[in-house]
């Protein structure tokens, strides 16, 4: 099987190509480190290349721009893969603000043309959209809530699994990225319903790994373990620091790809994420890294959210684990937070 994985030097992608390089696949991997154009240097995934290219077997990276029309066109009518893996994204919420072009051009655009390079050159293939929750805008903070000690909670027991795929995307408050991103997910729902192409849509929490490139404005939990181990000061945006994540391991999000390439569901949309069980809010997590590793993060609270910033976010699994009960959360999330310290502590020795 020939797998293109967009993104492949990022987080997610590069999680998915050492999945499908282990399993015996040919992956060609597309990425042209726009992530040190998007944040600078220190954003940079291009040592996650090199990693990856002296760990695979059956992987080339192809450095392309997604926004490249005629390259992606082409490079698909070449290689006809059967299976696209598409994580390439401008992904910071606040960042979206500063670039609104550049973020609409890759988010949006850049997935056009990877959707329609399928339909033309490719039908048959899968296609998984790596999507976002920040599509729902801030229409999840519309939930009652309750405060707990260290944590916002849903003060409804019906809500207690989280967030749904029928939460409403229209009419909330999204980011420019997040409208990008809604741009991007409804075409992938579209190229399923419409024109019966295999594609899933996947709309991500806070995915996490020891691979991220994490920086302030994107990869919350990364960014909070470097800054613990290199003892940085950290500023928690608003919400008391009491606002909830569910954190998922990148490899949990690959297996859920892999279920739905084996038995797709056209036009389908997941919400993916740690869910209830690997749900923290930041002093949550704050107090966890100590506790793990001894690190003791010097922070303070400032008294601006960031702008449509969800209070708490949980991810509700039930639909993907109904869907594909072969798939479920394997890494908690003391276990992505003992191998993002021992990564982070590798790195700085
Ligand atoms: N990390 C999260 O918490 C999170 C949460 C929800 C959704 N997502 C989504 O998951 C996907 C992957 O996120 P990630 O955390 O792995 O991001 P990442 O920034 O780690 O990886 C993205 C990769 O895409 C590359 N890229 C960006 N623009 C490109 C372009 N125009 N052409 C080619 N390559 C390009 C970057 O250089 C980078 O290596 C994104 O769509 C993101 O919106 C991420």
């Amino acid at each position: 099987m020939r797998v293109i994985v967009t993104g492949s030097s990022g987080l997610i992608g590069s999680a998915a190509v050492r999945h499908w390089d282990a399993l015996g696949d040919e992956v060609i991997g597309i990425d042209n480190d726009m992530r040190a154009t998007f944040f600078g240097p220190d954003g940079s995934t291009r040592w996650n290349q090199s990693v990856l290219e002296s760990e695979t077997t059956n992987f080339r990276t192809v450095v392309l721009d997604i926004r490249d029309r005629e390259g992606v066109l082409s490079l698909f009518e070449k290689e006809t893969p059967d299976l696209i893996i598409h994580c390439a994204a401008q992904p910071s919420h606040d960042k979206a603000a500063a670039i609104p072009f550049l973020d609409f051009e890759v988010n949006a655009n850049g997935t056009l043309n990877l959707l329609e390079a399928m339909r033309q050159h490719a039908p048959n293939a899968v296609f998984c959209h790596m999507s976002t929750n920040k599509v729902y805008g801030d229409a999840p903070n519309e939930l009652p809530l309750k405060e707990l000690e260290t944590r916002w909670e849903y003060a409804d027991e019906s809500d207690y699994k989280g967030i749904s795929e029928s939460c409403r995307i229209d009419q909330t408050m999204h980011s420019l990225f997040g409208a990008s991103k809604t741009a991007a997910d409804v075409l992938a729902q579209e190229y399923g319903k419409y024109f019966g192409l295999k594609t899933g849509i996947f709309r991500g929490g806070c995915l996490t790994g020891a691979s991220h490139s994490g920086v302030e404005l994107h990869g919350f939990l990364s960014y909070l373990v470097h800054v613990a181990v290199a003892g940085k000061p950290y500023t928690i945006f608003g919400y008391k620091g009491k606002q909830v994540r569910d954190q998922i391991e990148c490899s949990d999000v690959v297996k859920a790809f892999e279920a739905f390439s084996k038995n797709p569901r056209p036009g389908e949309v997941y919400n993916i994420g740690g869910g209830r069980e690997n749900a923290a809010s930041v002093l949550e997590c704050i107090a966890k890294i100590k506790e793990i590793s001894g690190h003791e993060i010097k922070w303070t609270l400032g008294d601006d959210n960031r702008k449509g910033d969800h209070i708490c976010y949980i991810s509700d699994l039930s639909k993907l684990r109904r869907d594909y009960p072969e798939w479920d959360i394997r890494v908690s999330l003391d276990d992505i937070l003992r191998q993002m310290i021992a990564s982070e502590e590798a790195k700085l020795s």
